[in-house]
């Protein structure tokens, strides 16, 4: 039986600043935001955004063209939690309507977060093969104003809708996993931004990096040059790149361009969204399937990785017709909608939702109608709308 990847759906928030603006106020080179980390555009959250709301605005994308029945696990990972206890899956599985039987909570390893809940999810279906499941990754990346890390933040959701016979990609069923208690980047309790040894995680990337895929070979017997693709978790694109120039040395040169190529592909999303953590590797995905170009049965290996640290390279082939399940147009233009803010409005509200919300004072939201958001809080309790 044949599990995997059926739907898609991307969230990131209505408003972005250009790095080419964030460069001259930082005093930087654009240069080296632009090449040397490899980014362009970056999503900001206002105070109405969270992962929550963000997860379900990603999975309604294509929720009306799903079976709701059949839904029978509902994951939400995040490392971006609105709550120390309950699982921020339970709002969304109240704003999307699913039934009381759905088994659903949250799942948390830094950017790992969503691999593991895909990866759940194909044991759930191979156990539950008439079910399906709707795995959700949804992050906020925040490392403060005038920090280092700065250039690398974003905001964004991706949804995933798992089940057998899947129209887009098909799992492998071998996967070779990494971890390592290390401390190369984390968020303590108290904090709304995450701490980071920024030069240490890129080098421990790296070592994740060539540690799994090595293993991933020898286990299956697979080499580089079997995959049309290679994708990335990408905290910005230029970790991809460094990734992806291990990965094509010493190959012959039409494998070194078929996998540059894909490699182009896949950013294209991340380089103007930014880190979503949880989700970065899958926007890498979809921003593969939209751009590049992949033969039906196409191998493409992902590689998974969450600070702390854990990492898994897993693979998976595309389905014959794949492109039908996509929506790139619709993906294109929520991008294209968002709006530019300002540096000074982008501090302004980067500041604005650090803060807690008073207790009973209703958020309003600018985004798009038909968007869910984060209305508040009231007798403490958080609340959910639509606009
Ligand atoms: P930095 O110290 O500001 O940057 O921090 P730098 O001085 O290292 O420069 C970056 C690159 O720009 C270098 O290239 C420079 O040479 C180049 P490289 O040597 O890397 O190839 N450069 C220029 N290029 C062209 N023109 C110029 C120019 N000037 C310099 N004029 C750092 C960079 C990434 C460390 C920082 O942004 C940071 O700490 N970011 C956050 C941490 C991070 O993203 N780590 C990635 C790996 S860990 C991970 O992926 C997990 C994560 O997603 C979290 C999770 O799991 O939940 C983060």
């Amino acid at each position: 039986m044949q599990i995997g990847i059926d739907r898609i759906g991307m969230y990131t928030p209505n408003k972005y600043i250009d790095l080419v603006d964030l460069a001259h106020a930082r005093n930087e080179d654009p240069a080296k935001f632009l090449i040397g980390i490899g980014q362009k555009e970056m999503s900001v959250a206002d105070e109405t955004q969270d992962a929550v709301s963000m997860g379900i605005n990603a999975t309604l994308r294509y929720f009306d063209r799903i079976d709701s029945a059949k839904v029978g696990l509902l994951l939400l990972a995040t490392e971006s939690g609105v709550d120390q206890s309950k699982s921020g899956s339970l709002f969304i599985n109240s704003a999307l309507g699913l039934g009381p039987d759905v088994r659903t909570f949250e799942i948390k390893e830094a950017c790992f977060g969503l691999t593991a809940a895909l990866v759940t999810a194909r044991d759930y279906i191979q156990a539950h093969p008439d079910k399906t499941a709707i795995v959700i990754g949804s992050d906020i990346a925040r490392y403060g104003l005038k920090t280092a890390g700065e250039v690398t933040q974003g905001a964004g959701s991706i949804s995933l809708l798992v089940k057998k016979d899947p129209g887009i990609l098909a799992l492998d069923p071998q996967s070779s996993a990494c971890s390592a208690d290390i401390n190369d980047f984390w968020r303590p309790n108290e904090s709304k931004l995450a701490l980071v040894d920024g030069k240490f995680s890129t080098a421990i990337y790296l070592d994740f990096f060539k540690t799994t895929f090595t293993a991933y070979q020898k286990m299956t017997g697979l080499k580089t040059n079997d995959f049309a693709a290679l994708i990335y978790h990408l905290p910005f694109s230029k970790m991809g790149l460094k990734a992806n120039r291990i990965a094509v040395a010493g190959q012959d040169e039409v494998t070194t361009k078929r996998l540059n190529n894909s490699f182009t592909a896949s950013i294209q999303l991340g380089q103007r969204i930014g880190n979503t953590y949880t989700a970065a590797l899958y926007f890498s995905l979809l921003s593969l399937l939209e751009n590049g170009a992949l033969a039906p049965s196409a191998r493409i290996g992902l590689f998974s990785y969450g600070s702390g640290a854990m990492g898994e390279f897993l693979s998976g082939k595309v389905i014959i017709g794949h492109q039908n399940m996509l929506m790139r147009g619709s993906d294109e233009q929520q991008l294209q909608k968002r709006r530019k803010l300002t540096i000074a409005e982008y501090e302004e509200v980067f500041t604005q939702a650090l803060t807690e919300p008073q207790d009973d004072v209703e958020l309003t939201s600018d985004a798009e109608k038909g968007t869910w958001y984060f209305a508040g809080i009231s007798e403490r309790q958080r609340q959910y709308r639509k606009k």
